[in-house]
């Protein structure tokens, strides 16, 4: 069922799209618990899904993944990205343009490694950094004794661009948004 309804203004649409990112990080199996993240090495783009950690209070978006990763890597030298999710139920997509900001062994990361526990921990204490060619899969399973945050890193998303797109059988609608003075200016667009 569409929940960006005709009725609705305009600028109702970006708290009804935050609080449905809210909805993610908090219903078990919503489906925007996973994003695809999309970066730009020179001028090739590379996407993958990651999953939807965190919604700051300054509604930033959080993913955490290992430093020695080639996202990371491609962040460092382009931090223009993009994220898109797409809820299957509802029919709704939103795009967000973002600038990230990568955090590693401080305060934000301190703080979220005690939450990740058990077998998760494994995902960022590999001996081998993600991506090295491997000649078995058990060496890619091979971890650190110690598993410590070394190369837990947690990339902050802010958001820039919105794009909204809500399938409907009663006709689609769609609204493009930028960032400005704290709040999002906007427009509807034809679909
Ligand atoms: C559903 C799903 C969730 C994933 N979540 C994460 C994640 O939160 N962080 C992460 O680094 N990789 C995650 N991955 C793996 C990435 O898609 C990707 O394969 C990996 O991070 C390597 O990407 P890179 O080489 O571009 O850095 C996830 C994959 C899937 C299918």
């Amino acid at each position: 069922m569409p929940i960006i309804l005709p009725n609705h203004k305009l600028e109702e649409i970006p708290s009804i799209v935050f609080s449905e990112l809210r909805n993610g990080i908090s219903r078990k199996k919503h489906p925007f618990k996973n994003v695809v993240l999309t970066t730009v090495n020179e001028k090739t783009p590379m996407s993958r899904w990651v999953v939807f950690r965190k919604l700051t209070l300054e509604n930033n978006l959080l993913i955490y993944t290992d430093s020695r990763s080639e996202k990371i890597k491609t962040l460092r030298k382009n931090s223009n990205c993009g994220i898109l999710f797409y809820n299957n139920k509802q029919g709704l997509q939103i795009y967000f343009r973002t600038v990230s900001t990568i955090h590693q062994n401080n305060e934000l990361t301190k703080k979220y490694w005690q939450g990740v526990v058990g077998t998760s921990s494994e995902n960022y204490t590999t001996i081998y950094p993600p991506s090295s060619p491997i000649n078995n899969i058990y060496e890619g399973h091979k971890t650190e004794k110690d598993l410590n945050d070394k190369h837990f890193s947690i990339i902050e998303l802010c958001p820039i661009n919105m794009s909204v797109l809500q399938l409907s059988r009663d006709g689609h609608i769609r609204a493009n948004f930028s960032k400005a003075n704290n709040g999002w200016e906007g427009t509807f667009i034809v679909p």
